[in-house]
């Protein structure tokens, strides 16, 4: 069975405009994916009919917002085949997500002369939060290379592990190059040596079928805008252990059960994560994503991604001056790329005004641009709406650009 892209593309209100008097072809998705009708509808249906906040009213509107928002909790489980709705935490993103961990099982697990172990081809979020913790609290930030196809090495990175690794944070699929980590084989070495495992799932959720049962790994992170949800929401997944042990990352009104000026009792999980009024139109448009992603497909829509990859591959290796960034054998979604005598800023801007939306730049990811000497590269990311026409106005466009830097 293929994908019925035309029917997916008229769920899709953006993608039927045109940009410069030239139809929209939106290939920058691993920034943000464009959201369907049921979304949009889900987050207006929310403020027509529903809106009120969750788990303190004893009106009829507050109980539908509550089912509501925590309905959306449970369609994610669902999705990452977690055990429980207990260990699944709303947070503003993947970002937010990681910074929860680091700073909550961080701060009383992580001290002096302990490490973390992350990759070369780590995202910003995936970093910064770990670098911080390390320099407050005396630890060491360790890197695990990655070779010129932007793969990891994993000999080097299992070389890398010892009993002073307290925690391996990965990317599953890099936003940079595309490359999909070999996570289960990450998890079983990281746990061999007695270390937390934290996958990075920003960019997998949409294009990979995920079971954190499964994988095994200690806490999982996304972000509901890549996977044609709303922006401002995402979720933390951590096993129910992990989080009965953490303190709370917040303070403030839902997380507590109970509070005097002497002392507070925390409330049962998840909510103990999750203080002040949360994103409860966010997360039912997440759930609506999630729905949409399930009856969609997520088989089907990698499937045709990778049709997609394959076909902009070939493309591009046929293009003169095009060298390709991120070659590894395990890939998705992902062709990132430069062109000799053209800056990738000004590829971004002429294929703009050729209708054509990519993204240009470091990625979020400086280290890897700096693994390969570049200052940026020029990114197409592909989502379940695009096509094989869509990547001929791309090679077209890059043409031009090509030509008129010449
Ligand atoms: N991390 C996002 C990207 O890859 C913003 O573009």
């Amino acid at each position: 069975m293929m994908l019925n892209v035309e029917n997916i593309r008229s769920q899709f209100p953006i993608l039927q405009q045109q940009i410069y008097n030239k139809p929209l072809v939106y290939l920058d998705n691993a920034a943000t994916t464009q959201k369907p009708q049921s979304v949009i509808d889900a987050l207006c249906g929310y403020y027509t009919h529903d809106n009120a906040n969750v788990h303190r009213g004893v009106h009829m509107l507050s109980e539908r917002a509550t089912a509501a928002y925590e309905s959306a909790r449970d369609k994610i489980r669902a999705l990452i085949n977690a055990a429980s709705t207990r260990e699944i935490v709303f947070t503003r993103g993947a970002t937010e997500a990681i910074n929860l961990v680091a700073s909550s099982w961080g701060e009383t697990n992580i001290g002096a002369g302990d490490e973390v172990l992350i990759s070369e081809m780590e995202h910003h979020s995936d970093i910064v939060p770990w670098q911080m913790l390390c320099e407050r609290n005396g630890a060491k930030l360790v890197v695990a290379p990655i070779n010129d196809a932007g793969e990891l090495m994993f000999d080097a990175f299992e070389a890398k592990l010892s009993e002073r690794t307290r925690l391996v944070g990965m990317v599953h699929l890099s936003n940079a190059l595309g490359t999909i980590n070999p996570v289960s084989d990450i998890i079983a070495k990281a746990h061999a040596v007695g270390a937390k495992v934290l996958l990075d799932g920003a960019q997998a959720v949409a294009h990979l079928n995920i079971d954190v049962q499964a994988l095994d790994c200690d806490f999982y992170v996304t972000s509901a805008h890549k996977m044609y949800g709303p922006t401002g929401i995402g979720v933390l997944y951590a096993k129910e252990a992990l989080l009965e042990s953490m303190p709370p990352y917040q303070g403030g009104g839902d997380m507590i059960s109970m509070v005097t000026f002497e002392k507070t009792q925390y409330n049962d999980l998840p909510y103990k994560f999750e203080a002040g009024t949360p994103n409860i139109a966010g997360a039912i448009g997440f759930g609506a994503a999630v729905d949409w992603l399930c009856e969609t497909g997520v088989e089907l829509i990698a499937a045709h991604e990778q049709r997609l990859l394959v076909y902009a591959t070939e493309e591009a290796l046929k293009f003169e001056g095009l060298t390709l960034i991120g070659t590894a054998e395990n890939k998705a979604t992902v062709l990132s790329f430069t062109i000799d005598g053209v800056h990738p800023h000004d590829l971004g801007t002429i294929l703009d005004r050729e209708g054509v939306a990519i993204r240009a730049g470091h990625h979020c990811a400086m280290p890897v641009m700096q693994h390969f000497g570049l200052p940026a590269t020029a990114r197409a990311s592909f989502a379940a709406y695009n096509t094989e026409t869509e990547i001929d106005v791309l090679f077209a466009a890059l043409k031009k650009a090509q030509e008129i830097f010449a």
